[in-house]
């Protein structure tokens, strides 16, 4: 939005809960003239907000566009600190990369980096991550804990927690963790999490959390080599959801599962992993770097550090900290 007026009259709109505030109120309340306002209001319906306007009513906020804007995200936001500043792109190379830069040129704890549309998303392992204009998430938060290095990967394992709670909760879809950090529906990958952390020997610097969503995301949208095992919330069958009533519920669960494992209570976040985890107990197969299978067991346990326990066929226990594995 160009002018500070539209988000204000935007907000003055939205606290009217659906009513008909007068153009005499509007122009008080925000000091502009009538002419002013028609002019936001034509920009605000540019954006694809649906307002009715009437002689002698006024104007009313009929629809909202699915954006991610600052304005509908921090709308009805229930977080104390994450994601109370957003910053919004349309498009960008990647969410991560432009958290990063803004965490070293000192970004506080919380900013929130969101894109209707990545150009060049990350995933792990060097692959590429597709995020097509407006059919998915695509978030970085800027996080500054105050945690010794080695505990970091536990942010990730809280954050697919947090991820995979909200997605059933706002969505009603029956998604699961897969190991390390997947959330997934009917076995495909419905969402991947990226954590990358600037750090000294002993402290974390920054860590910068990314998790990219697919929402409405058709099949011939997706990369060729993922259509098989990805799927959206809409190819899931998931009713319409706004995606910044996905991003605030996401926000919330975080904050609350972060708020425990900064508060030496991540033993309640773990219980809460394995208890959404559809890799225990499973008989796995840990991939190399180069997709070949080196080990073969049962997954047993995670531990504190995110590593996942198997027990091959001799009985014998390893220790898996990263990579993949498959089911
Ligand atoms: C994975 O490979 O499973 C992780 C995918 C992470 C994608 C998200 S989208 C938002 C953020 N920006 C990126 O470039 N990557 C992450």
């Amino acid at each position: 939005m160009t002018s500070r007026t539209a988000p204000e009259l935007l907000s003055l709109l939205t606290a009217a809960g659906g009513g008909w505030v007068s153009g005499a109120e509007i122009s008080r309340r925000l000091g502009v003239s009538r002419t002013a306002i028609w002019k936001h209001i034509e920009a605000l319906r540019l954006l694809g907000y649906e307002i009715e306007a009437a002689p002698r009513k006024g104007y009313r906020l009929v629809a909202r566009p699915d954006l991610l804007t600052p304005e509908e995200v921090r709308a009805g936001l229930a977080t104390r600190r994450l994601g109370r500043v957003v910053e919004y792109r349309e498009t960008v190379g990647s969410t991560n990369d432009l958290a990063k830069e803004m965490a070293r040129q000192g970004a506080p704890e919380g900013l929130l980096v969101l894109a209707e549309q990545q150009t060049a998303g990350k995933g792990r392992l060097g692959r590429s991550w597709t995020t097509p204009p407006g059919a998915a998430i695509a978030m970085s938060l800027v996080l500054r804990p105050d945690l010794p290095p080695h505990a970091a990967p536990r942010i990730t394992l809280a954050a697919a927690v947090a991820v995979t709670e909200a997605v059933r909760e706002a969505a009603g879809v029956a998604a699961g963790i897969k190991w390390p950090n997947d959330v997934q529906v009917n076995g495909r990958k419905l969402c991947g999490i990226l954590t990358e952390m600037e750090a000294e020997m002993d402290r974390v610097a920054f860590v910068v959390l990314g998790i990219g969503l697919n929402v409405t995301l058709r099949r011939e949208q997706m990369d060729p080599s993922f259509r098989e095992t990805a799927t959206s919330l809409a190819l899931e069958g998931a009713p319409p959801v706004r995606r910044a009533a996905l991003v605030q519920a996401i926000l919330a669960r975080f904050e609350a599962v972060y708020d425990e494992l900064l508060g030496d209570r991540f033993d309640r976040v773990l219980d809460r992993w394995r208890a959404l985890s559809v890799t225990l107990g499973q008989a796995v197969r840990a991939l190399g770097l180069d997709g070949q299978p080196v080990l073969e067991g049962v997954a047993e346990e995670v531990d504190q550090e995110g590593a996942l326990l198997v027990r091959d066929g001799a009985g014998q226990v390893h220790r898996v900290v990263s990579g993949e594995v498959s089911l």
